[in-house]
């Protein structure tokens, strides 16, 4: 999910790599690490830290000598899914010979079962990632011919990469490949550079080829030689790219999070994989640690987070209490740190964080471990503070999220909950067919929220017409109450709109007051539990003259003929619909916010981790 920079050339790889590396940056990582053929030997410096860190040991270490002999070299930013955040854990890594070196974007699911087959073998394996066991298991089939061990090796992994791999013998190429995570190859003029964007390209050449899935190629100074996994040339495309730097990093998105509310689909499909077991009808989430009998002891589960994190666990607890009949509520951290709570031994905290660096929800997890709990940590981010001290979780491999406002973060939170609620449930009442069924569902989640993406003009033409608004209401009912707050927040951070999330059926009791015809109201009327109250709850919005926009299930007429406007979303399940809804609503609100022409990316007086009280 990180940074990727290759060159082979007529200049010093080191300038080149490092000065890549930085245009990388805006992906946010935690380590980074470079090595470079020279002699017929490998030369690597990698740490945790930064690129600027990098580069000044680099620097201290290869003289200038050194660096014009040295024209072929890899390079890489990590961002921590299998291993903290160490040195060891920093890519470049090796082969058993030492002789071969790789970095690698994404994450190899079948590791440890190739790990366990390879150490049968007495590989010796120095970190704790799952990209070290790729490059031993190349070296194990490596003889001599270095794309053809590629090409081997890869049919063997479960998962997702980009690679690029040097060879101390062959000072001449290297081997790159692709699968679920971009690598982009740019021809310069008798050098050759791969990035896993067109940002650490551009400065080089306009000219690129774009890898798909299961192309591997052979990168030399003169050119590209690229073949599917079976090692058969294939012939790619030669674009010219029209980006400007700033474009390039936000993936040719006008910013940050409209770039990482599209590529949900994608971080969806990162969350969801190797995490289901259709066949048992449950999930696999083994960092929870946690055996179906210590699960099945659980009586109560107490959810902390802040923000948006706080309203995923809102959603969480229909999950819990429906699935797994287990008693659940929901805190919010600053409030659940200081009120003396009551913790059970049978109970289990839940700490969700994106960043993992929540001050208030880090002392939320340290007073229930305090009082005994057994802590349970939903993060993003790898070997995050709240990942740590909780020692046990689910992390969202959602890939780092850069815009202040969270969006893809939130629906993998949501979809991590249903598979905790789901793996509760089926070591309680859930039978096996019922567990079946749901692991269905969840797997439609990516295709629900691409069909919600492709109503973009629709949302569009309603954010046009209400721009201008001064307050908004977004109601809902069930689990769409939580996602109604997630809808205002949302508006509120980026547009800087007055805007109130409500549940629906507690609006006559005081805030309709406030509705006329300058007040739009968002209704979520999906096609699930409490469609006709909802209905009921809008007529009353509208007997006062305030525009209602439903969010309405694709082909349901009924509905639409209670409404001013619609954004329409898939049929799905009642469980799985807070997913595709609540995409609507963050696009609607990013439109707002784009019309008022906001800082979308940086909102005022906010930050992207709040780690102060
Ligand atoms: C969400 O859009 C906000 N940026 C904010 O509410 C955020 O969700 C909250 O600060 C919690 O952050 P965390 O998930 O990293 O703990
Ligand atoms: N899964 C690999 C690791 O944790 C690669 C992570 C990345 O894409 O940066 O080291």
């Amino acid at each position: 999910m990180c940074g990727i920079v290759g060159y082979i050339g007529n200049k010093s790889a080191t300038d080149v790599l490092i000065s890549g590396l930085k245009r990388l940056e805006y992906r946010g990582y935690d380590s980074a690490g470079i090595v470079v053929v020279s002699g017929g030997k490998l030369h690597t410096v990698k740490q945790s830290g930064k690129v600027r860190d990098l580069e000044q040991m680099v620097y201290s270490r290869w003289d200038e000598k050194f660096q014009a002999g040295a024209t072929l070299g890899i390079s890489h930013t990590r961002w921590a899914t299998h291993g903290s955040p160490t040195p060891e854990n920093a890519h470049p890594h090796y082969d058993q010979t030492g002789r071969l070196a790789m970095v690698h974007n994404g994450i190899i699911e079948n590791y440890s079962s190739l790990r366990t087959q390879l150490q049968a073998k007495g590989h010796v394996f120095k970190s704790q990632t799952d990209s070290e066991v790729l490059i031993h298991l190349i070296g194990e089939l490596y003889q001599g011919n270095l794309v053809e061990a590629v090409c081997a090796a890869l049919k063997h992994v479960e998962g997702t990469y980009g690679i690029a791999v040097v060879s101390a013998e062959r000072p001449d190429e290297f081997v790159v490949a692709r699968k679920g995570s971009p690598l982009v190859i740019g021809l310069g003029e008798g050098e050759t550079i791969v990035a896993s964007d067109v940002s650490a390209i551009i400065s080089h050449t306009r000219q690129v080829i774009y890898l798909d899935d299961d192309d591997v190629a052979v990168v030399r100074a003169s050119g590209v030689d690229v073949r599917n996994i079976n090692n058969v040339p294939v012939s790619r495309a030669v674009a010219k790219v029209d980006w400007d730097v700033g474009a390039a990093e936000k993936g040719g998105y006008e910013h940050f999070m409209l770039k990482e509310i599209h590529e949900q689909p994608e971080s969806l499909g990162n969350t969801l994989r190797g995490r289901l077991d259709e066949q048992m009808g449950t999930a696999l989430l083994s960092g929870l640690s946690l055996t179906p009998r210590e699960l099945s002891a659980i009586r109560r589960v107490v959810i902390v987070a802040c923000g948006t994190s706080y309203h995923a666990g809102m959603v969480g607890k229909y999950y819990f209490e429906e699935l797994a009949d287990i008693p659940t509520e929901v805190d919010q951290a600053a409030e659940y740190r200081y009120r003396n709570p009551i913790i059970r031994p049978d109970d289990m905290v839940v700490a969700i964080s994106q960043s993992g660096e929540t001050a208030d929800t880090l002392a939320a997890v340290r007073e229930a471990k305090q009082k005994g709990a057994l802590v349970v940590g939903i993060c993003n981010v790898v070997g995050s503070t709240i990942a740590r001290e909780a020692g046990r979780g689910v992390y969202l491999h959602a890939g780092p999220e850069i815009g202040v406002a969270s969006t893809k973060a939130f629906t993998c939170q949501l979809t991590v909950l249903l598979m905790m609620a789901l793996k509760l449930g089926r070591c309680r009442r859930l039978s096996r067919q019922n567990g079946m069924e749901l692991c269905e569902k969840i797997q439609e989640i990516p295709k629900l929220v691409k069909a919600v993406l492709a109503r973009n003009d629709e949302i569009v033409k309603v954010a046009e017409q209400y721009h201008q608004a001064r307050d908004f209401f977004f109601l809902g009912r069930g689990a769409m109450f939580p996602v109604a707050l997630e809808g205002a927040l949302k508006l509120k951070e980026i547009s800087y709109i007055h805007a109130e999330g409500y549940h629906a059926a507690e609006l006559k009791h005081g805030p309709i007051a406030l509705l006329d015809k300058q007040t739009p109201v968002l209704a979520m009327v999906n096609d699930i539990a409490g469609r006709d109250k909802m209905i009921s709850n809008v007529q009353e919005c509208r007997a006062r003259h305030a525009p209602v926009i439903g969010i309405v299930t694709e082909g349901d007429a009924d509905v639409e003929a209670n409404m001013d406007h619609v954004i329409h979303v898939p049929k799905c399940s009642h469980l799985t619909a807070p997913i595709p809804t609540v995409v609507a609503l963050q696009l609607f609100a990013y439109h707002v916010a784009r019309l008022r022409q906001c800082s979308i990316d940086q909102p005022r007086n906010l930050a992207k981790s709040v780690t102060v009280e």
